[in-house]
């Protein structure tokens, strides 16, 4: 029988009772569908998957969404191997505030990630909870900011002069860089989750470049308020891998850093994306 534990931060639940090899029974599926809306991160540890059965879990809940600039595992364009190895000094990817491919016009409405080798320090994910943030926002900033719309790139890490690009260090992920990395996509900056109708801050620093209409000062003036009052402490949670869990996460509603602290330790995962929709803002509704 699932039981669904949620984290004592107040967002994130552990999901228990479960065989994600296997497909899950309509009832299971609507439960883990609405534990996911509720809570916006699950985790489902002790669940040993192959390549298939996390192709197919990850198909229970939408088709496959498009991973771009990083060359996925041979024979499985719809997975990657997230690898660092023991001996690496790149810095680890995804050490930076973010939400998956938020550059895209149909940004992937979840990510599935499956622990495999997990370093015994170091190497947590963090996740901030971008609704509770914009909750919390006063209600003249909540105004600002529902009225705005906020411009994404993949330019700061993928571009020509990316960060990717720029790198010396070997790094055992293939990332590929350039111009197509440095189309500009808007959407507003708070977004309407489809399945709550809850508001959530819908920015990063990581792929967000600016907010259309402002100046580069204003813009970032309004985004680095925005990015502090997320990752503050009383909205993160920080998920502690296990070898064999799964972990699930909502882009639309949540940020997520990759931790290192790892050097000298393999670190391998599987990820994996569901396609999502255009992006809803307030104003829309
Ligand atoms: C990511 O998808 O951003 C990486 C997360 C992680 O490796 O913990």
């Amino acid at each position: 029988m699932i039981t669904v534990t949620p984290e004592a931060s107040g967002f994130g639940a552990v999901v228990t009772g479960l065989d994600l090899a296997q497909p899950l029974a309509a009832d299971a599926l609507a439960a883990v569908k609405a534990a996911f809306a509720a809570h916006g991160v699950l985790s489902f540890p002790g669940q040993p998957l192959t390549l298939d059965q996390q192709e197919a879990f990850t198909l229970q809940f939408g088709a496959f969404g498009e991973d771009p600039f990083i060359v996925p595992m041979p024979g499985r364009p719809h997975i990657l191997e997230l690898r660092r190895a023991a001996d690496e000094t790149a810095p680890n990817f995804g050490a930076g505030w973010h939400s998956d491919w938020s550059f895209q016009p149909h940004p992937p409405a979840a990510t599935i990630l499956h622990g495999k080798v997990i370093p015994p320090v170091g190497g947590d994910t963090l996740f901030a909870d971008c609704a509770a943030a914009y909750d919390t926002l006063s209600p003249a900033f909540q105004r600002l900011c529902d009225g705005l719309t906020a411009l994404h790139s993949a330019r700061l890490p993928y571009g020509r002069d990316g960060v990717y690009a720029n790198e010396t260090a070997t790094r055992t992920m293939t990332i590929l860089t350039g111009p197509a990395a440095e189309a500009v996509e808007a959407h507003p900056l708070v977004r309407v989750h489809p399945v709550t109708g809850r508001r959530a801050l819908y920015c990063s620093p990581v792929y967000t470049i600016g907010l259309e209409g402002m100046t580069r000062e204003e813009g970032y003036a309004i985004l680095g308020h925005l990015y502090q009052h997320i990752v503050q402490p009383q909205f993160q949670f920080r998920h502690r891998w296990a070898p064999d869990t799964l972990l699930m996460w909502d882009n639309r509603c949540t940020l997520h850093f990759a931790e290192g602290g790892y050097d000298g330790h393999l670190r391998v995962m599987h990820r994996t994306t569901v396609a999502g929709e255009a992006v809803i803002g307030v104003t829309a509704n």
